[in-house]
């Protein structure tokens, strides 16, 4: 008889063969699905996502200051999340530790952009620029995450909803911290 023969090893991988994977589209990227950990980031990205198109579409120094303001917040109360509560949770989850190492040193790459157009004004002569290499930083690092690093974590037994939940705590702190305005 073949059952608990499953061995050790493969014990944290939720079985490859399921006929659905809740979570997880068609072309494996990772999908929207109600009050989890996972979700809640990727409505982060959708909404950094929108920020950027709207500097995209605008003129004038003001407004373009205002975004870069409100993107960079998001960003970072959104890789503070990561680091503090999701990375280490699913470090145990993913076959490679470099999954999550990448993702830290891309944080790092976008927070020291940050940091930069923070000390500038939009009218400086790079400044359309660098908000534009940040802007491809972050698409790049959240399609590593919603193409490869969330599905993974998504077909594990990893609880998506209690790291919800912790992610949820610490938002709303940072948010007080920060002084940022709820969603
Ligand atoms: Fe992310
Ligand atoms: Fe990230």
């Amino acid at each position: 008889m073949a059952a608990g023969t499953q061995s050790q090893s493969s014990k944290r991988k939720a079985s490859s063969k399921s006929k659905s994977n809740p979570g997880i589209t068609k072309t494996g990227k990772a999908s929207m699905q109600p009050d989890d950990g996972v979700s809640d980031l990727m409505r982060d990205h959708r909404k950094v996502e929108e920020l950027f198109k709207q500097y995209e579409a605008t003129e004038d120094d003001g407004g373009k200051e205002k975004l870069v303001a409100q993107i960079s917040l998001e960003l970072k109360i959104h890789m503070q999340l990561e680091e503090e509560v999701f990375y280490p949770a699913s470090r145990d989850f993913v076959d490679e530790q470099d999954t999550v190492n990448e993702a830290i040193v891309e944080h790092q790459s976008a927070k020291d952009l940050m940091a930069e157009l923070a000390g500038m004004k939009p009218s400086d002569e790079f400044y359309d620029a660098k908000v534009k290499v940040l802007q491809e930083m972050i698409e790049h690092h959240v399609g590593e995450e919603e193409e490869e690093y969330f599905p993974e974590v998504r077909r594990s037994e990893m609880d998506l909803k209690a790291v919800g939940e912790q992610m949820a705590s610490l938002r709303e702190s940072l948010m007080g911290e920060m002084g940022a305005r709820p969603n």
